[in-house]
Parts: structure tokens; sequence; C-alpha cells
């Protein structure tokens, strides 16, 4: 099957990145005091069952895998790009990240504890967030926990450069309402919702759904 053109833009985008993006972003630098509360929170749920297993689903370089593993989560990432991999590995030896999308992801149904998707439905464009969920759903069991981050914001924002390569990368700022409806749709049931203002050299309000997959359903 041929592989969306998103798809293979956003891998050698961030392959070309990857070493400035890390340095940018430090290793354990988590997402200020509210991000890092929703983290925390979800740290809380997943421990509540039994502690994992959870996976970040574009987990980058590790920093927030690691941060979740710091407090006491059992997870591992999934990244599609091979050099974010390689920082992710490097960084966290003692943690498991593989290559692969969250369009197909290779996990069998309901056996994950927990998701987390940190700033990384940004890269996939709106019209496949049904399959995206839908998958979510599918490796989730039932009960268990969903976290996503995004940008606020009608516009996708597209970088041509960054850090000096020449790159092609789409960041979907999204709308938290038609997440929501979407996360709803795909079976999710929403649990709690936190949208901040921009701090710092942000421009735009950041958001954090958390949700869960029903028992039944
Ligand atoms: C903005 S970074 C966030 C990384 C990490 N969650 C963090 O907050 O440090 C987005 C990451 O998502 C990954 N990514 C984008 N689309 C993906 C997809 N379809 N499947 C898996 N990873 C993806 C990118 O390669 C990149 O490493």
């Amino acid at each position: 099957m041929t592989e969306a053109t998103f798809l293979r833009d956003t891998r050698e985008g961030y392959d070309k990145i990857a070493g400035d993006y890390a340095e940018r972003f430090p290793t354990m630098l988590v997402d200020g005091p509210l991000g890092t509360a929703m983290l925390t929170a979800f740290a809380e749920l997943i421990k509540g069952a039994g502690g994992g297993p959870v996976v970040e689903v574009g987990s980058g370089a590790g920093r927030v895998t690691g941060f979740l593993h710091s407090l006491g989560v059992r997870l591992s990432g999934i990244d599609l790009s091979p050099a974010m991999l390689a920082l992710a590995r490097r960084n966290h030896p003692e943690l498991r990240f593989d290559e692969g999308s969250m369009t197909a992801l290779d996990l069998p149904d309901g056996s994950l504890t927990g998701l987390l998707a940190w700033y990384s439905v940004i890269h996939v464009p709106p019209e496949s967030h049904p399959e995206v969920f839908a998958e979510f759903h599918r490796v989730l069991a039932p009960g268990g926990h969903l976290l996503v981050a995004f940008q606020v914001g009608d516009a996708p924002l597209r970088f041509t450069e960054a850090f000096g390569h020449t790159v092609s990368l789409d960041f979907h700022r999204l709308s938290p309402d038609r997440v929501t409806e979407g996360l709803e749709k795909a079976g999710f049931r929403m649990d709690a919702r936190l949208v901040r203002e921009p701090s710092g050299d942000e421009k735009v309000p950041q958001a954090y759904l958390l949700a869960h997959r029903p028992a039944d359903g």
C-alpha cells in the first residue's frame, strides 16, 4: 500500500530536524505546570489501573515518555521518525521505542491500559482523525485512558524551513470541540478538558483532553 504523503513528509521533516529539536526541548522539560498536572493526573489514573502498559504515540526524543516513567508508569514509545527514535533510545536506554505510525498501530486489540498522544495528532490532517481515533479505541482495553495534547486553532501552520533545513511539516492547530466530537464518535467518553492560555513564545492556547474507553464499549 502506498504511504500517505503526510506521513512521508512528517517522517522526513523530523529526521532532518531531530538533533536541533532535542536541543530546543530538553529531555525532562515538560510543558509548564498545567501540562505537567495533566500528565501527572494521567499517571495517577494509570497507576490506579495497575501501572500499564501504556504507549506514547509520537514519542519523539522521549522526554514525556521519560517523565511518565519517572512517575512509575510502565510504558513504551512509538514514532514515525528513525532519527527521533535514535535520540529517544539514547536518552532513555531503559525504555523501549518502536518505529510505527498511529494511523495503523502494530498492537493487539484491547492491549493497553493507557495511550498518550502528546503534540503528535497535530501532524495528522483532521480528515484522517477518525481512523486514528478508531485505532486508539481499538488498542485500548475497556476502561483504558487516553490523553491528547495539541495547539488550539483553526488554521494549520505549515513549515517549509525549520532549524535551517528544508522541510514540509504541517502542524494542525485543532478545535477542542471538534476533537472531543471525534473522540466521542470513536466511542470514547470524556473525563476532563483543560485549555490554557499561551505562555512564553507560544502563539495560541494549548489543549489537553482526557478520555477513556468505556468498560462496555
Ligand atoms: C511535536 S513532536 C512531540 C514529541 C513528544 N511527544 C514530545 O512532546 O516531546 C511530534 C512527534 O510525533 C511524531 N509523529 C508524527 N506523526 C506520527 C504518526 N503518524 N505516528 C507516529 N508518530 C508520529 C513525529 O515524528 C514527532 O517525533
